[in-house]
Parts: C-alpha cells; sequence; structure tokens
C-alpha cells in the first residue's frame, strides 16, 4: 500500500530505536550534524510503475527555510509526504529529527508540522476544537494559551467558534497550519501554503513564518509563486521529474544565474542582427524594435560601453532604453527548461 495515513498518528508498534544518539542539552533531540532532514538515495515508484522520485539526496538544516521548487508531478508532494510517513519509499533513507522516518516513525512524526497540499478539515467541527484535537492527537497535554497565540497569528481567532464549513477557502488553509503547528512541531512543511490566499493575509503567513523560524523552526515549503520562495527561502531545491537538478543558497543562486539584461528602443526596426555585432549577444523583439542585450552581472567588464560605440558607428538610435535584473522565476524556468527540455512555467516576470 502506498498511502499510509489519514491518520496523524502512527498505528504501527514500536521498533527498537535507531536513532542517532544524540540527546542536545535542552532535552531537544537532534541529529549532531545539525541536519532536520537527511535523506539519502530515496526513490519511490508507485504501484503502477511510475517512478515518482529517483535517487533524492538532500539534508536541511535545523532552522532554515528551504523552498521546493518544481513543475506540476515533479515529485515534491511525494518527497513531503515519505518524509511525513505517509508514503513508503521504494528505497533509500530519511531521518527527520535524526530518527528514521519508517523505523521510528511515532518519534519522528511527532517532531514534524505537516501543512497538506489538499484541503481536508472535519466540516462540521469549530476551528477551536478541530486545532486543539490536532494537538491531542500527538498525545501533547491541553494549552489553551498557545493555540490562541496560533489563532491569533493566523488572523482565526475572531472566527475560532465558526464551523469550518462556514468558513471560506483561504481561512480554511489557515486553518490547516493553525492544526499544523498545535503540538508545537520543530519541523514545518508547507506544501503549497498560499494557494488561495489573497496577497495581503499571503504577506501575514510570511511575517508568522520567519516568527517561526526565529523560534528555531525548520521550514520547508513548495510553493509555484515564485516571488514567495524569492522572499522567503534561504535555500532553495529544484526538482524535476523526480530528481533534484539544483541545490543552492538563494543569494547565490540569484548572483550566480543573475543575468542582467539592456533594452534598447531602437528609432527604426532591424530585421537581423548587423553581422558587424556579432561579438555582443544580441537579440531582437517586438518585431524588431527592441534590441536586448543580455551580460553577466558577474563580469568584469559588461561590454555595454563598447556595444553602444557599435551602435553609433553603425548609426543605430534608440530613443529610450531600460535594464532589468533576470527574477528567481527567469532562473527557475531556464534550469527547469534545461534540465528536461521543456519549459512547465512559460512566463517570465515582466
Ligand atoms: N498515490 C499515487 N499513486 C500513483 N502515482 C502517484 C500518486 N501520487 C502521486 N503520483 C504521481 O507521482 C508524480 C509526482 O506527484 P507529486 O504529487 O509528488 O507532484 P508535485 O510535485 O507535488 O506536483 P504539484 O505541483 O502538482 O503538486 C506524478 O506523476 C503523480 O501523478
Ligand atoms: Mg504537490
Amino acid at each position: 500500500m502506498d498511502t499510509l495515513a489519514g491518520a496523524p498518528m502512527p498505528t504501527e508498534p514500536e521498533t527498537p530505536s535507531s536513532r542517532i544518539p544524540a540527546e542536545k542539552p535542552d532535552g531537544r533531540h537532534g541529529d549532531p550534524s545539525g541536519a532536520a532532514i537527511a535523506v539519502a538515495g530515496l526513490s519511490k515508484t508507485y504501484a503502477g510503475g511510475l517512478a515518482a522520485l529517483t535517487d533524492i539526496n538532500l539534508v536541511i538544516q535545523r532552522g532554515e527555510i528551504f523552498a521546493l521548487l518544481g513543475p506540476n508531478g515533479a515529485g515534491k508532494t511525494t518527497l513531503i509526504s515519505i518524509i511525513c510517513g505517509i508514503v513508503n519509499p521504494t528505497s533509500g533513507s530519511v531521518t527527520a529529527g535524526g530518527f528514521d522516518v519508517v523505523r521510528d516513525y511515532r518519534k519522528s512524526r511527532a517532531m514534524i508540522g505537516l501543512v497538506p497540499q489538499e484541503l481536508t478539515t472535519d466540516a462540521f467541527e469549530t476551528v477551536w476544537n478541530t486545532v486543539c484535537f490536532s494537538r491531542g492527537l500527538f498525545g501533547r497535554k491541553p494549552a489553551p494559551a498557545i493555540i490562541e497565540r496560533i489563532l491569533r497569528d493566523l488572523s482565526l481567532w475572531d472566527r475560532k467558534d465558526s464551523k469550518i464549513i462556514t468558513l471560506s477557502g483561504g481561512m480554511k488553509r489557515r486553518v490547516l497550519i493553525a492544526k499544523a503547528l498545535a503540538h508545537e512541531p520543530e519541523i514545518l512543511f508547507l506544501d503549497e501554503p498560499t494557494a488561495g490566499v489573497d496577497v495581503e493575509l499571503r504577506r501575514g503567513m510570511w511575517d508568522m513564518v520567519r516568527k517561526l523560524r526565529e523560534t528555531g523552526v525548520t521550514i520547508v515549503l513548495t510553493t509555484h509563486y515564485i516571488e514567495e520562495a524569492e522572499e522567503m527561502a534561504d535555500r532553495i531545491g529544484v526538482i524535476n521529474d523526480g530528481r533534484i537538478v539544483l541545490v543552492e543558497e538563494k543569494s547565490a543562486l540569484m548572483k550566480k544565474l543573475g543575468k542582467k539584461e539592456l533594452r534598447l528602443d531602437l528609432h527604426v526596426p532591424l530585421t537581423e542582427i548587423p553581422p558587424e555585432l556579432s561579438e555582443h549577444t544580441l537579440s531582437l523583439e517586438d518585431d524588431g524594435s527592441t534590441l536586448v542585450f543580455t551580460f553577466d552581472t558577474q563580469a568584469e567588464r559588461t561590454g555595454t560601453t563598447r556595444l553602444l560605440g557599435d551602435l553609433d558607428r553603425l548609426g543605430i538610435r534608440f530613443s529610450d532604453l531600460d535594464t532589468r535584473q533576470s527574477s528567481l522565476e527567469d532562473i527557475f524556468v531556464s534550469v527547469v527548461g534545461s534540465a528536461s527540455g521543456a519549459n512547465s512555467h512559460g512566463e517570465t516576470a515582466p
């Protein structure tokens, strides 16, 4: 069987602990390497024969915000589901907080809060009861003050007595987040947390996630809103077709792959790039009326001055010029596009 859950708590008997023996002085558990999550040689083939994940190796450090990006069907939810013990891996190993997610499921799962991609909540229960119940499932003592803080942080406090069925889609998604936080997990997975959440509330959720990170919580999020990853993440992982194609610090990634464009609005459109300009990286857009010069932001000399001199010599005049830096979205599209030969998220930022 591929899917073990539905039930957030484990049912299988305890097995001898396979945990790396590393009790922290403060009593918190932890892998001595400091890793919150360690995935090694992980593959998953679903019952029908579909290889959803192939040889995934990934270490996520305690206290980081890691954004997992990838097109639809890339394997993001499958990877999260395996780490959370909801789906069985075909091969490889995964630890969360130092606990093996298969052998020590109960212990690893207790450290994890999961906000699932699919909206699944008990329609006729109140917000308050459903969130308190989630805490109880992990054997934690009732803590009304903690639940109140979570609901206030998620702007759900005034709806605490509402039945879930009466909430809007964005509110239901926030209830899922509240449920995931109710047992005070050390690792939080957010699978598309802001899908269907309006812009203002999304910003509020980002603030909340940052606050959680400040308290030491490790956060792994998937998102199709690239600006969300750009805004939030310390590191970015790109997964495509079941394989990790890139893992990098966000700032390093944007520096390394970041290209800058100089865009010139031409007085007279060109039908082709004159051969005299062949040494520059140029392209024509907008039916030849925009000349686009792409240059590497890391290069010592960008070549802009030489290009402008060459244009002047050739009598090519322009009425306006503009520069733009490639966004994380451009980088994502180029990485996924070159890995699969297809460009699944075809839009680029304006
Ligand atoms: N229970 C299942 N049985 C069989 N195949 C599955 C199952 N769950 C997912 N898959 C397949 O595994 C692949 C990866 O799916 P997954 O849900 O992990 O992708 P994803 O990256 O989360 O996509 P999305 O961005 O659409 O959420 C897809 O081809 C999907 O059809
Ligand atoms: Mg998914």
